[in-house]
Parts: structure tokens; C-alpha cells; sequence
């Protein structure tokens, strides 16, 4: 079997990778440093069950639709059709709305969303023709509700979830399963490089939970591909977010915006000092 995993050079698409390469799969790792690339392949080719040969790399920017299906061609002409395709690439800044550059909230969108569609088209016409393919897009919790900071990251997989059930729709009859995860705070490098960023208004929401571990949200994942599981969800919160988003979401937002303006108003500047323009940059 032919797995492709993008992202598959950190984190959560690592641990993926990992799994299957474990059960002998042939794994293909999609990412843009090949320099990381290389790292995961001798991790990944360490592992007990997995062999290096039966794992190889492409650097590949998923924004570039070009790009994303070359590469794809490419690692189909060495290991074959794609049989499970995890699209795990995204990138999250938290950073408040207006103070976010436009650029920013461009990127996340382009790869969180559009990558993902790119790297879909490029296996979905050969899983279309051949009538098989799992296809796992890897969304996010904060695609269940709105958190403060995360404008961009939220549209983005909030998104997806749209994408996935509307393509859900049109697969099944091709034999294509199309699945979609909402993993919560996991430890991984993007992890390490938000919770610097996240806004004090977005912990309030969030709260400090443990993350979780990348081996066991892979885990998940990879169990939710092998039942046909059309969403996977982590944790007793997040399912019910999932489940009852309509009934609970209303009074958590306004527990919420009142917790908000409490920080908003203790950070006002005092109109004495003058100087400070007062507005906040989300660090
Ligand atoms: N960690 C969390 O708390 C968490 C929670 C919920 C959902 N998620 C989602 O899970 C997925 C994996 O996140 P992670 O935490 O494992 O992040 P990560 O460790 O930073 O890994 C992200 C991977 O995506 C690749 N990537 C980023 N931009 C790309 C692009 N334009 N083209 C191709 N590859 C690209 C990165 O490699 P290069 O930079 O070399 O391209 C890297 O391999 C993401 O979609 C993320 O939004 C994460």
C-alpha cells in the first residue's frame, strides 16, 4: 500500500508517517525543507517493521498546484497509486485580526485550505478511476469555534470541514472515503511556536490543558482511516463542541467576551500618558 502523507516531515504527519512505515507500508513525505525531510526519513527508516527504501521524499510547497501535482506524480511513478492520502501541511500565527498582516492571513489560508485542496485534486482523478482511496484532511478543534487570535487559522479549518463533508458526498459513490480529524493542542514544533505567540484572550478560552502527544493523536488518526470514520474527534470537550456546538457555544461566548473585556479594559492606556496608541499585537 501507498501511503502519502504532507507534512509528513514534523509532528502530527511524522507520527502518521511513522505508523504506516511500522506496518510496512511504503510512505511518501511531502514537505517543503529537505533538510527535515531527510531528518524524518532516517527517524522513520530506524524504526522497527519500517525499511528506508520503502520510504521516500519530495519537496513540495502545497500552495503551488503545479508543484503539488508533479510531486505527486512523481512518488506514484516509484511507489505507485496513492492509496491512503493524509493531508496534514498547515501552518497557524495567532496574532488579533488588525494586527495581523494581510500576507499572514493569506498563507494560512493558501496552505491550511487551498494546500489541501491541491494535494487532493492531484490523487483524487487516479482513486476516481480505479474506484478505491482514503483521503484524511487534518483540520483542527478550532475549527468547532471561534478563538480570539485565530481568525485566519479558524476560517481556514473551519473550511475544511465544509470541503471534507461536500467531497464526502460526491466520493462515496466512487469508492473513496473521505475523512476529517479535529485534533486538539498537540505537542509538536507548530505547537511550540504558537503557544509563544497565543494571545492571553485565547488561553482564557482555551485554558492551560496538557497537550497531546503526537504518537497517540496519530494513533487516532490513523484508527479513524482504517474504520472509514467520516470525523474523528479527541477528547470528551471537543466532541461535545462537535455534538451540541449550537446549545453550548452561545453562553461559553459570552462567558467568554466578558472575560475579554475585562482584559481589554485593564489594558486601555491612560489617556494622561498619551503615548500609547493602545493597541495590542497578540504576544
Ligand atoms: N499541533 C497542534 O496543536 C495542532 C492542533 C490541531 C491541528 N493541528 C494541525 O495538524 C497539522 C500538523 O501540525 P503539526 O502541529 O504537526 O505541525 P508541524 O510540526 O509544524 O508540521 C507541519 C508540517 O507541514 C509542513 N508544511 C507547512 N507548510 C507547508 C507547505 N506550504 N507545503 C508543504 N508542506 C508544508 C511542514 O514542513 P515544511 O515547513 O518544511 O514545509 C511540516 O512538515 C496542521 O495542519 C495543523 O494545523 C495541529
Amino acid at each position: 500500500m501507498h501511503v502519502i502523507v504532507t507534512g509528513g516531515s514534523s509532528g502530527i504527519g511524522l507520527a502518521i508517517a511513522k505508523i504506516y512505515a511500522s506496518r510496512g507500508e511504503q510512505v511518501s513525505l511531502l514537505a517543503r525543507h529537505p533538510g527535515r525531510l531527510e531528518e524524518a526519513q532516517t527517524e522513520i527508516a530506524e524504526l522497527p517493521g519500517s525499511d528506508r527504501s520503502r520510504i521516500q521524499t519530495i519537496s513540495v510547497d502545497v500552495t503551488s498546484a503545479a508543484q503539488t501535482s508533479s510531486a505527486i506524480e512523481t512518488c506514484e511513478a516509484s511507489f505507485g497509486p496513492c492509496d491512503i492520502l493524509v493531508a496534514s501541511a498547515g501552518v497557524v500565527e495567532p496574532v488579533a485580526f488588525d494586527a495581523m498582516p494581510p500576507s499572514v492571513f493569506d498563507e494560512q489560508v493558501s496552505i491550511n485550505l487551498l494546500g489541501t485542496a491541491n494535494v487532493v485534486r492531484a490523487v483524487y482523478k487516479g482513486m476516481k478511476s480505479r474506484g478505491e482511496g482514503r483521503i484524511m484532511m487534518i483540520s483542527s478543534g478550532a475549527a468547532l469555534i471561534g478563538i480570539f487570535g485565530y481568525t485566519a487559522y479558524c476560517a481556514s479549518k473551519s473550511a475544511l470541514s465544509g470541503f471534507a463533508e461536500a467531497l464526502r458526498a460526491e466520493a462515496g459513490v466512487h469508492g473513496i472515503q473521505v475523512s476529517i480529524c479535529f485534533p486538539p493542542d498537540t505537542l509538536t514544533p507548530q505547537y511550540r511556536h504558537e503557544i509563544a505567540m497565543r494571545p492571553v484572550e485565547a488561553e482564557i478560552l482555551m485554558g492551560s490543558v496538557k497537550p497531546w502527544e503526537a504518537e497517540r493523536v496519530a494513533a487516532k488518526i490513523v484508527g479513524g482511516v482504517d474504520r472509514g470514520r467520516a470525523k474523528v474527534h479527541f477528547g470528551f470537550s471537543l466532541a461535545m463542541l462537535a455534538y451540541f456546538g449550537p446549545l453550548i457555544k452561545p453562553p461559553l461566548m459570552w462567558w467568554f467576551s466578558r472575560k475579554t473585556r475585562k482584559i481589554t479594559g485593564k489594558r486601555q492606556p491612560d489617556p494622561a500618558e498619551g503615548a500609547d496608541d493602545g493597541s495590542y499585537h497578540g504576544k
